[in-house]
Formats: structure tokens, C-alpha cells, sequence
């Protein structure tokens, strides 16, 4: 790669302007948020818009059975391309970068090298894969699982919303639904630049993550079933109630969480009452447990002491318990070789860095099963994300940008054997 190659840089603003304007649909008013749930109207509009630039720019499009969009650069080669992506879904209270920086930032660097009439020894490629948050269709990371063959696109299809609509209908519904084979085809290196979503680069005055991994994922949808009955009227000693019980859950897996230390976290997102009014003692609970560590053997012993606790303090309650696993992944360690080139990209430019593992699951993860993988990470402001005050600052957003463009055209030239 001559001088002039490694000297190339993202437009800025062009990356800017595109984020704020894929922040537009399905804005939540009031807010700089934006709810875009996987294959609604508002994720339609997106990947519309995403998909009009793709095309703009005369790169191959390829759109498989579970919707995830791959565009891939003009190259004289048949090699497999270093790929990047991200998701343009959002969970329902989300903000504008989680996911978009990937895949925005990926197009950024695909133009700004096909500007620059680079002749690559292998093309660039940017993908988006659907439903990554999971927070409609679980488990998360739903499109780039099926990508890398770690489920099948007809269970996939089959998954449904907790109004039970399915992922099929609503791929056909958006029109979705392409013709591209699963498994999709395996790239040379994946790469994905990501907001850190966390406090620790912007509390450390750090401008680049370098990811090391990213930690396990254990999602369980727990129903528990007692006896609706009057607030006033029914003896304490006579209550079945399955709130009590959640209660008594939730506060468990945060002392879980503070005991064990390090990485591991816990989490009861969703509690909801049946019938959730004031007089009536609830008669179902559904809620979620989700919990998380870098270290496997810890993750399992944290789900079986959940698990027990759950048991015993149903059956003291004489609630029924009903469980169901959303989403089950283990630890990822990704690819030393990515994750130096990442660090060597950063330190080139003179962006101070740090190794971190990921707390948040990202698509890079699955791609770790099938190629060389490694992430970037840009600052947080505050750590907030999945929050409608998500940011991270435009020079930030150019930084990163850069590490993953440098990252990639590194990695074009990389033979792993
Ligand atoms: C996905 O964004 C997750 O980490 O929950
Ligand atoms: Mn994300
Ligand atoms: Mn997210």
C-alpha cells in the first residue's frame, strides 16, 4: 500500500449529515431518540434510506431470507471481501449512533476509498444485519447468527414478537425477504467500529477502544403464575402473588451481581403485572433476567444460583414458574491479529487507546465464529446508550472512522494462515 493509501481519510461531515438524517426516522418526538424495533414501518424507512445511498455508490447488493444487506465494492479479484457492519435497528427508547456508526462508517469508508481510485488486492464490504437488539425478536444478534450458520434461516423465520407476529410476516411485509444464500458468504476479516455504550474511554480521557471480546450473554423470560385476588379482603397468609416473587428476584440477582464483582452484571428489564391496577393482587408476572460475564464458568454458575433462588421463592409463594430461554452466548475472544492491526491504527494516528473487553453483544461476535474479527470503540458521552440522549462527539465519529478505515485496508493485505 503506497503512502497516499494510507494517508486516505473519511469525510466527516458526509458521516455526520447521514447519521442525523437516519436519526430522523422513527425520531421520538421531544427527544434526540429514535425507535427504529427490527422490521417495523420506522426500520423499513431506514433501511430504505441506508439502502439509497448503497445504491447511489454502484456496490453490489446482496439481501438474504432474514434480511440482513450486504453491499460490497467493484473489485477485480474473486477474494472474499474484509467486511465491516453494524445494525440500523434500535431498541424502542434507543439513540442514533448504536449501530448506525458501524454501518454509516462503513459506507463512509467504502466511498472514500472508491473516491480515491485505490486498487484494493481484495474488495471492501459493508453489511447490516436485521434485528440486532433483540428487543422485538430474541435472541439479539438474530441476523448475524443465521449469516454464520449458528441457526437456521426457517426457525429464524418462525421467532415471534410478544404480540405474536413473526419475523417471516414482517420480512415480507417490509419486503425484506431476499434471494442471497445462508450462510452468507464467509469474509476474509470483519471489523465493526461500535459507540463503547459504557462510561470507561470518556471517564479515562481515552479516544479509541481497542475490543479484546465480548462478554457472555444469558437472557431468561421467566412467567410466574399465582392467584388474583382483592387488595382489601384476602389474608396476607392466604396470598399467592407472583409480583412478590419477582421482586424478591430481581433484588437477588443485584446482590448476585455485586458478590460475584468483575464484569458480571444482572438485569430484570421487563417486569409486567397482570392485571397491574391498584386493588387487585396481580395473578402473572412476566419478567426477564438478563445476565452477563466474561468468564463462562462464572456465567453458568450465576444462571444456577438464579435458577434455585427463582424455585425456592416461587414454591414459598406456591406461585408456578414457567421459564424460556431468550438468548444463550457464550464468551468471545476475538482475533489478536485484528485486534493488533486496530491498535497499531490507532497508535499511527496518535489516538490514545485501551484493550476492553465489550459488555454490549454486537454482530462482530458472531462473525468471530466463521473469520479473522475485531472491533473499535468511540467514546460515549456520559456511557449513556439505549437511552434517547445516546451521543458521541463528531470528531469522535471521524477518529473512529479512521481506525476503521486504516483497519480495513490493513487487513486487505493480511494473509492469515
Ligand atoms: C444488544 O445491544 C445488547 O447487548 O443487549
Ligand atoms: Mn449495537
Ligand atoms: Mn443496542
Amino acid at each position: 500500500m503506497d503512502a497516499s493509501t494510507r494517508a486516505l481519510s473519511v469525510d466527516r461531515d458526509r458521516l455526520v449529515r447521514r447519521l442525523l438524517a437516519l436519526g430522523e426516522l422513527g425520531a421520538i418526538e421531544g427527544t434526540t431518540g429514535c425507535a427504529r424495533l427490527a422490521l417495523t414501518d420506522e426500520d423499513k424507512a431506514g433501511r430504505d434510506l441506508v439502502l439509497t445511498w448503497m445504491t447511489d455508490l454502484g456496490l453490489d447488493i446482496q439481501i438474504d431470507g432474514i434480511g440482513n444487506v450486504v453491499a460490497t465494492m467493484p473489485n477485480d479479484s474473486q477474494n472474499a471481501p474484509v467486511m465491516t457492519g453494524s445494525h440500523i435497528d434500535t431498541v424502542a427508547t434507543g439513540g442514533r449512533y448504536d449501530g448506525t456508526l458501524g454501518v454509516l462508517a462503513g459506507l463512509e469508508v467504502i466511498e472514500s476509498v472508491m473516491a480515491a481510485g485505490v486498487d484494493l488486492r481484495r474488495p471492501l464490504a459493508v453489511g447490516w444485519f436485521t434485528d440486532e437488539e433483540g428487543a422485538r425478536f430474541a435472541p439479539d444478534m438474530l441476523g448475524s447468527l443465521v449469516y454464520v450458520g449458528g441457526l437456521s434461516v426457517e426457525d429464524a423465520l418462525l421467532i415471534e414478537d410478544s404480540n405474536g407476529v413473526s419475523v417471516g410476516s414482517e420480512l415480507e411485509r417490509i419486503g425484506y425477504s431476499g434471494p442471497a444464500p445462508i450462510p452468507g458468504r464467509r469474509p476474509h476479516a470483519y471489523v465493526e467500529l461500535h459507540i463503547e455504550q459504557g462510561p470507561i474511554l470518556e471517564d479515562e480521557g481515552i479516544k479509541i477502544g481497542v475490543v479484546e471480546g465480548v462478554q457472555g450473554i444469558s437472557w431468561t423470560e421467566v412467567k410466574l403464575t399465582g392467584q388474583s385476588c382483592h387488595a382489601g379482603t384476602t389474608p396476607m397468609r392466604l396470598r399467592r402473588d407472583p409480583g412478590v416473587v419477582a421482586s424478591r428476584v430481581n433484588v437477588f440477582v443485584r446482590e448476585l451481581a455485586t458478590r460475584f464483582g468483575n464484569s458480571q452484571v444482572a438485569t430484570c428489564g421487563v417486569v409486567t403485572q397482570v392485571p397491574n391496577l391498584v386493588n387487585v393482587v396481580p395473578s402473572e408476572v412476566t419478567m426477564t433476567v438478563d445476565l452477563r460475564n466474561t468468564d463462562e464458568s462464572l456465567l453458568r454458575k450465576a444462571e444456577a444460583e438464579f435458577h434455585e433462588f427463582l424455585k425456592a421463592a416461587a414454591d414459598a409463594e406456591n406461585v408456578a414458574v414457567q421459564c424460556r430461554q431468550l438468548a444463550r452466548f457464550e464468551p468471545v475472544d476475538f482475533d489478536p491479529r485484528v485486534i493488533e492491526t486496530v491498535e497499531r491504527q490507532a497508535q499511527g494516528a496518535n489516538l490514545s487507546s485501551r484493550r476492553m473487553p465489550s459488555g454490549a453483544g454486537h454482530d462482530a461476535q458472531m462473525f468471530a465464529r466463521v473469520c479473522p474479527t475485531g472491533m473499535v470503540f468511540d467514546p460515549s458521552v456520559d456511557g449513556i446508550s439505549h437511552n434517547v440522549n445516546e451521543f458521541t462527539h463528531p470528531d469522535d465519529i471521524e477518529a473512529g472512522a479512521n481506525v476503521l478505515l486504516r483497519t480495513m485496508l490493513e487487513l486487505t493485505e493480511t494473509d492469515f494462515s
